[in-house]
């Protein structure tokens, strides 16, 4: 059929075309042409509109007309050697209108190639996403916000935390004082009235000093000690040699595996027995109530790591536990037996370590990992 047209009435056909092209063009996107060295040759009424610059005020201008400021230097960089090399750029882009509002545009720029390749023009097409921008920038607003309160919330927990189980204890000591000086006062004060008292507060204030101790471990001021290069042998055998009496006592078997000498982590050694203490404590005195009591503690070359387990011969922790006896204060023990710091105590450690502290949830019994980096001056 083309074939009866004559070239003019093909022209017209085409110019007609472009036109409408660009009328639909126009209706729906904003719209300005550059030329090569990025100049603005051409802006529709939607440019104007959003851009609140007249026609006259942009034509002539460079692009930074519009600049808000808000994307690197690189993010131009990259557009500009993008539509430079030919290729098409896609991006959204903070623009700053004359009135100094911003607008978002979702902008593509198409390079008009010349025969060889080069762009001797450019085409901006772009649409107003000021408002999706918007919204989204406030969801972000508001995590932020809800995150921040709720480590708020969560030292505020902590806090409340402390003043209970230090609270406690202090109101004790007083009350045991003010009964002993209503005792002498009585002139009823024999030696050992007085010594059992100042037993008590003596164990009061060893454990209000040990709650001191685990707070100052978890807000990771703990470990000032010097990093040394320690045997785990030799550490497990002496945090072992502590506790064997309380063992044999309760019927417990302890096993320790099979463990190469050489063996040897880079770590503060007092600090990391404090956590093989409490997890090899947490085990005792899970398993005391049970009729099979063992504690298996097994060490593993995991190349640059070194993986502790310390199993006992109960039956894993609940799933709904898991989480829970990880923070502080959190404890299943009688009044005076448990702070409940234990554990997160440990974490804190182990991760002053560069390591990790997890629960085995594989494991038929109840088993603690403590991974740590042999040498931690790598890791971190
Ligand atoms: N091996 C284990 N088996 C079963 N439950 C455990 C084990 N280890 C810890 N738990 C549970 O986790 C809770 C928290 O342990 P964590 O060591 O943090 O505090 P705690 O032992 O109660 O007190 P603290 O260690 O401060 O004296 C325990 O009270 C216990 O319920
Ligand atoms: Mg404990």
């Amino acid at each position: 059929m083309s074939d009866r047209l004559t070239v003019e009435e093909q022209l017209e056909r085409t110019e007609k075309e472009v036109d409408d092209l660009r009328r639909a063009l126009d209706q729906s996107s904003i719209v300005a042409l550059t030329d090569s060295a990025g100049k603005i040759t051409y802006v529709n009424d939607k440019f104007c509109e959003i851009s609140k610059y007249s026609r006259e005020e942009l034509i002539g201008q460079n692009h930074r007309i519009i600049n808000s400021g808000h994307h690197s230097k690189a993010f131009f960089v990259d557009l500009w050697e993008t539509i430079a090399s030919g290729k098409i750029w896609k991006g959204e882009v903070k623009n700053k209108a004359k009135d100094g509002t911003y607008y978002w545009v979702f902008t593509t720029i198409v390079p008009f190639l010349t025969s060889k390749g080069r762009p001797f023009k450019y085409v901006a097409i772009r649409t107003d996403i000021t408002d999706q921008k918007t919204s989204q920038e406030q969801i972000e607003a508001q995590r932020a916000a809800l995150i921040h309160s709720e480590k708020m919330a969560s030292v505020g927990e902590l806090a409340a935390g402390i003043a209970h189980e230090l609270g406690n204890p202090l109101a004790t000591v007083r009350g045991r004082m003010e009964f002993l000086k209503m005792q002498v006062r009585a002139g009823n004060a024999p030696p050992e009235t007085v010594l059992q008292t100042a037993d008590t507060v003596e164990q009061l204030c060893d454990r209000m000093a040990s709650i001191i101790r685990g707070m100052k471990a978890l807000s990771r001021d703990g470990g000032n000690d010097p990093f040394q290069k320690t045997q785990l042998g030799d550490l497990l055998n002496d945090v072992l040699g502590f506790t064997t009496e309380s063992f044999q006592k309760h019927g417990i078997k302890v096993h320790l595996g099979a463990i190469d000498g050489r063996l040897a982590v880079w770590c503060q050694e007092t600090q990391i027995s404090q956590v093989f203490v409490n997890l090899i404590n947490n085990a005792k005195d899970a398993i005391k109530p049970l009729d099979e009591r063992w504690i298996r503690i097994d060490v593993a070359d995991r190349g640059t790591d070194v993986e502790i387990t310390i199993t006992d011969s109960g039956k894993g922790i609940p799933k709904e536990l898991r989480e829970k006896i990880m923070q502080p204060f959190f404890t299943t023990k009688p009044m005076g037996k448990g702070s409940g710091l234990g554990l997160s105590v440990s974490t804190a450690i182990v991760e002053n370590h560069g390591g990790e502290l997890t629960i085995d949830e594989r494991s038929p019994n109840t088993c603690f990992v403590v991974r740590l980096p042999k040498d931690q001056r790598q890791s971190s």
